[in-house]
């Protein structure tokens, strides 16, 4: 710095050059010096920047619903009406794997002892099944995901999927339903639905706890861009319906 001070031209004019000529100097010897922590940092940034792009940028085309909750909270009962009201195309990875098990393919029989003990089909087979379900339908006012993603890495692989489409997750409407009222639900419903993972309240329980430990992960994902909504999931259906379609209808 004195040597900016003490030069032979002091007037202000060359005192401002040379104050700038220094300081540009000094920026291009740090840029020199840090380039690798430069580009490392401007990649990170860059990756951020177009994860956060795909979530904030508002399709006009599509608009896609995940709806959340533990197993009983009435994703399936509500995604009938919802489907209904919207003209979105209901994609449920439960069902899905359900209709392989009633046409005995080997998938069905392999994700049958599986979904028996409560645990959840391994990522790829249902991100599979994803994949083809939404090729198969290019042309859709949107997509409402039942059941799915179900893990983070579940998540990872929607997005990307959607990405392609240029239609991020407009928004995830999350069930909350507390564990007791869960288990008298898929109870009932065991008596009459022929669901071999209602009928035992030991597979049910175990099917809530694999919500709470791999589940609940893919709420936080989509916490971090603002597109999770609480939605009280006790109530009539009627009641439970309205508060999830006024969500709705304040996004689009
Ligand atoms: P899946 O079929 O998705 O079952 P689930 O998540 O366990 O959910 P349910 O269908 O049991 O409950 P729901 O929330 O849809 O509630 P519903 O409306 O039916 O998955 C089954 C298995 O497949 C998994 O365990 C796993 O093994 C595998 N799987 C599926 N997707 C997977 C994935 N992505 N990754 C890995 N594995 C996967 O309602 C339940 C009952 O409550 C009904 O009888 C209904 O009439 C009643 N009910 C609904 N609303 C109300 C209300 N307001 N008041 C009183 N009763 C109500």
């Amino acid at each position: 710095m004195n040597a900016v001070f003490h030069h032979k031209n002091s007037s202000p004019k060359g005192l401002v050059l040379r104050i700038s000529f220094n300081h540009f100097s000094f920026l291009l010897n740090k840029l020199v010096n840090e380039w690798e922590k430069i580009v490392v940092f401007c990649t990170f940034g860059f990756v951020e920047f177009c994860i956060h792009q795909q979530h904030f940028t508002t399709s006009t085309a599509m608009f896609n619903l995940i709806l959340f909750g533990p197993p009983g909270s009435g994703k399936g009962t509500q995604s009938e009406k919802l489907m209904a009201r919207y003209s979105l195309k209901h994609l449920s990875t439960g069902d899905l794997l359900r209709s392989e098990i009633t046409r005995q393919t080997p998938l069905g029989m392999e994700a049958k002892a599986i979904m028996d003990r409560g645990e959840l089909v391994p990522d790829e087979v249902v991100i599979g099944m994803i994949q083809s379900c939404m090729d198969q339908v290019p042309n859709v006012p949107g997509f409402l995901f039942d059941g799915f993603p179900r893990t983070a890495a579940q998540a990872v692989a929607l997005d990307h999927l959607l990405q392609q489409k240029n239609a991020p997750i407009g928004v995830m409407l999350a069930l909350q339903v507390g564990e007791e009222e869960l288990v008298s639900r898929l109870m009932k419903r065991g008596e009459t639905s022929g669901r071999s993972d209602d009928t035992n309240e030991q597979v049910i329980r175990a099917r809530i706890a694999e919500y709470h430990k791999k589940t609940t992960a893919v709420a936080d994902h989509y916490r971090q861009f603002n597109k999770v909504v609480d939605i009280a999931g006790e109530g009539s259906i009627d009641e439970i319906f309205d508060r999830l379609c006024s969500e709705i209808d304040s996004r689009k």
